[in-house]
């Protein structure tokens, strides 16, 4: 029997992935009108500075049962007036669907609110692990002051509900306080 040994296409080690399978997006500050608290500014600012980046390797069918989905997301440094750069943030469509991040580099803050509009925060940084629950809607926000990278590995039948958080919000928003610290604040 002869077994060729054939080389990966996706290295985690620099946060980048490359290779067949694997789609690339970008999200700049016009892509996110009415995100964050301080619209106004946000319009004052360059559409086209990127916000952050994804690279999804799916390597099965988009919306087939059974598959999985592997992605890293790239979140730059950055703010919105005091509110820091961060993910438009989700529902799965099919609510059940679980998923997991963690961290590669930086350090941020993952928000999960459940459909009883009950809010967690947890910490993410190098090595860390965060499960996201199914009915949870998630929204990763980078308080640091170099690129949040982070990993996620996802149903591939999950699908991405943004339209929920349009009309509802995530209840809280993440500012730097006048010590240059994250501070949670309910949102107004
Ligand atoms: C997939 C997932 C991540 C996000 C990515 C961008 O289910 O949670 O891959 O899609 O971090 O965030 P959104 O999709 O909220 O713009
Ligand atoms: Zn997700």
């Amino acid at each position: 029997m002869r077994v060729s040994i054939l080389s990966p296409s996706v290295n985690l080690f620099n946060g980048y992935l490359a290779g067949n399978n694997i789609g690339h997006s970008s999200v700049s500050i016009g892509d996110l009108v009415e995100v964050f608290r301080e619209e106004t500014i946000r319009k004052t600012m360059d559409p086209k500075a990127v916000v952050y980046e994804v690279d999804a390797f799916k390597p099965v069918e988009d919306g087939s049962e059974g598959g999985l989905f592997f992605g890293v997301t790239r979140i730059n440094s950055g703010a919105v007036g005091k509110e820091y750069f961060m993910t438009r943030g989700h529902y799965h469509t099919m609510r059940n669907r679980c998923e997991f991040y963690w961290g590669i580099s930086g350090k941020g803050l993952l928000i999960l609110l459940d459909e009883n509009r009950q809010i967690k925060v947890e910490e993410i940084s190098p090595g860390s692990v965060n499960f996201i629950p199914g009915y949870t809607a998630h929204r990763m926000i980078n308080t640091g002051d170099g690129i949040l990278t982070f990993g996620a590995c996802w149903p591939s039948d999950a699908g991405h509900d943004y339209e929920a958080i349009r009309l509802h919000g995530f209840g809280v928003r993440v500012i730097k306080n006048g010590n240059g610290e994250p501070e949670i604040l309910p949102e107004a």
